[in-house]
């Protein structure tokens, strides 16, 4: 299990989360729901190490690794594709994925299986990173996260401003890396997507967790994430 436990994180003296507990269990696609600077990136950034906490702890396995660096994290297997996507845009595609290889211990998920699960990609290997499209980026984003083989991926907006047909694209590949065995936290602005996928939804307004559940019961969550909206 992965989990913030009464985690506070502040920029300065603005306090961006208050008290936050969230935990991901190895099987589950939690989602994370809030809307425009609700926190969302914040606490998926603080569950990856990249944020020290003010207060709280950051657990993993029952191990406490509040203090441990990002790379540390990663390398125990907490996978972050951030909202900017982070990819060489001087490189190719191949070439961003290559140099996450060489780097990473071999596991289930190689080159050739991130080009079978996005054969768009596969297409458009050759290509720099600053002409592929955006879908083709959130690909290539989440393509390099799967080669560290994370136990744990953790997804900032990856729809966001992508066309229909690419978004079930990734909703479908988000599906088949969890079937692979990874756990995967989905953060998003509504509903739409992650009702697709989620097994567990948090809602966040103003850096606190205001909700949550099994997608059973996401008709209560629904009516309070439109109180918070007003
Ligand atoms: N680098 C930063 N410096 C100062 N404040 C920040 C920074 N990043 C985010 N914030 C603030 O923290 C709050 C939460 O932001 P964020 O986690 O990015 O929200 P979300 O991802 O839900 O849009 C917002 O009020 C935002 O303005
Ligand atoms: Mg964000």
């Amino acid at each position: 299990m992965l989990e913030l436990r009464d985690a506070d994180v502040f920029y300065g003296k603005a306090q961006a989360l208050h008290r936050v507990s969230f935990a991901v269990t190895p099987g589950d696609i939690v989602a994370l729901i809030g809307r425009n600077g609700a926190g969302k990136s914040t606490l998926l950034r603080a569950l990856a190490g990249a944020h020290a906490l003010s207060h709280g702890e950051r657990r993993l396995g029952g191990e406490d690794i509040t203090r441990l660096p990002t790379y540390v994290c990663s390398r125990r297997g907490i996978g972050l594709v951030p909202e900017n996507r982070q990819i060489f845009s001087n490189l190719t595609a191949e070439e961003n994925l290559r140099l996450v290889e060489v780097l990473h211990p071999r596991g289930y998920w190689t080159r050739e299986r991130v080009y079978a699960l996005f054969p768009r990609l596969a297409e458009r290997r050759k290509a720099n990173g600053v002409s592929l499209s955006g879908g083709e980026q959130q690909m290539l984003a989440i393509g390099r996260a799967l080669l560290a083989n994370p136990h744990y991926l953790l997804l900032d907006e990856p729809t966001e401003g992508l066309a229909p047909v690419i978004i079930d694209a990734i909703i479908a590949a988000i599906g088949e890396i969890h079937q692979q065995g990874t756990a995967v936290v989905l953060v998003e602005q509504n509903f739409k997507v992650p009702q697709m996928l989620a097994t567990h939804f948090h809602l966040i307004d103003s850096g606190r967790l205001t909700w949550s559940g099994p997608a059973g019961q996401l008709d209560e969550a629904r009516d309070l994430l439109i109180v918070a909206r007003h």
